[in-house]
């Protein structure tokens, strides 16, 4: 089984962007709890971060074929991307939508998600655990 976790913009900034939203724990950290989360299940994480949305876009087409299921933190891009969208869709790969904010209670454009209609689910407010939640569901649609 073999997972992708990407993140898009500014997530590499963890730790030191905006603490009272997401936290004091940076990237690193949340890199490290993934890999061991992914030991105790036993997949094998690829774990990818960009800035830009072309870069997630190849990210998202190398995965054809490769990767059993992608979990996704857009971050800004969740709000914008239709290109985000069409990549998933044309790789056609299980993906859970992560935020580590619960986005739902935030800003009105944080409302709309162009990522949401094609994934399995949304996981949003539960912190770095979130990640790992849908890591967890991913596992689960494997096995079924
Ligand atoms: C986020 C929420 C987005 O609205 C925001 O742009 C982010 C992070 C989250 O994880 O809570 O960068 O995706």
């Amino acid at each position: 089984m073999k997972l992708l976790v990407l993140n898009g913009p500014n997530l590499n900034m963890l730790g030191i962007r905006e603490p009272s939203v997401y936290g004091h724990q940076t990237y690193d950290d949340l890199c490290t709890l993934i890999r061991d989360h992914a030991a105790k299940i036993g997949a094998d994480v690829e774990i990818y971060q960009s800035n830009h949305e072309g870069d997630l876009v190849d990210k998202i087409q190398s995965a054809y074929q490769r990767v059993n299921g992608i979990v996704i933190n857009p971050a800004a891009y969740t709000h914008t991307s239709v290109a985000l969208l069409d990549a998933l869709k044309a790789v056609g790969i299980p993906a859970v939508e992560v935020h580590i904010s619960d986005v739902s209670k935030r800003e009105e454009f944080r409302q709309v998600s162009y990522v949401r209609p094609y994934c399995r689910a949304t996981i949003a407010g539960h912190g770095f655990n979130g990640y790992l939640e849908a890591m967890d569901l991913l596992m689960a649609e494997a096995n079924v």
